[in-house]
């Protein structure tokens, strides 16, 4: 069996299909989806998830309608102005990653706002994926890494696994051992391609604004049925 995965990731998805499920527009479902992310969230920390990493908005998502995208971005910041004080009172530590320099400026004042304030929380680390995009990471850190092998700061034959990892978004992060994905959709999108190389996918057909806190403890019910061999054999890891 295995123990509590250390790090859960989630892609939230299912927002507008609950909406229109309901005969309402899509915004409807995100800021129910909001909702769920608070469950979420404080379910993981009593779960003693260590980490867990949210995805919010891709780098994608900016193709949308303008109007949704720009419901979204309130949303972020009414969400993160309501949820600090339960984050401190929960001990939570918020991060983010992805491109964040290009998200409007009351989102990035606010995000750091909270990030700054809760950063000697010592419980669970929650990151957000905001304007987040797994290739575009990697492309970041490919420039990175050769602008400092042009200025010989690191020589070719050194640049292993850790240097690129050293300059993901994600470096703060260990590798991801569950993914769940929402609203029966099978695909990754885009996110943390690095460190899901070994992760446990889960998919759900649930919509994110009915996921709860029961549909989360069955995810990690199932990730402790599973064994993950890592290249090796079964017998092997009974020995
Ligand atoms: C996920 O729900 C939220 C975001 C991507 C921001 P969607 O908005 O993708 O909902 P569906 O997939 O259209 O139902
Ligand atoms: C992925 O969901 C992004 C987030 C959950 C934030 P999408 O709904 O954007 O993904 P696709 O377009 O269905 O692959
Ligand atoms: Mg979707």
């Amino acid at each position: 069996m295995n123990k509590q995965p250390k790090h859960v990731a989630i892609i939230m998805d299912g927002n507008g299909r609950w909406a229109k499920k309901q005969g309402k527009k899509r915004v409807l479902g995100h800021s129910k989806g909001a909702k769920s992310v608070r469950e979420i969230v404080e379910a993981a920390a009593r779960e003693q998830i260590e980490f867990l990493t949210l995805f919010a908005f891709s780098t994608d998502n900016w193709n949308r309608p303008k109007e949704e995208v720009n419901i979204l971005m309130k949303l972020l910041v009414s969400s993160l102005k309501k949820e600090f004080k339960r984050l401190i009172d929960n001990n939570i530590r918020l991060c983010a990653i992805g491109h964040l320099k290009s998200l409007p400026v009351l989102v990035q004042e606010e995000l750091l706002f909270v990030i700054e304030k809760t950063k000697e929380n010592t419980g669970m680390v929650l990151t957000l994926a905001l304007n987040y995009g797994a290739k575009e990471e990697i492309v970041e850190a490919v420039k990175a890494i050769a602008d400092k092998v042009k200025n010989s700061i690191i020589s070719p034959e050194k640049v292993d696994e850790s240097t690129i990892i050293e300059h993901l978004y994600t470096r703060n992060l260990p590798p991801v051992d569950l993914l769940i994905r929402t609203s029966g959709e099978e695909r990754i999108s885009n996110f943390l391609l690095w460190h899901i190389a070994y992760a446990e996918l889960y998919f759900t057909k649930t919509l994110w604004p009915d996921f709860t806190k029961e549909d989360l403890q069955l995810a990690l019910i199932n990730y402790g049925k599973r064994e993950r061999r890592f290249g090796k054999t079964s017998e092997q890891l009974t020995l």
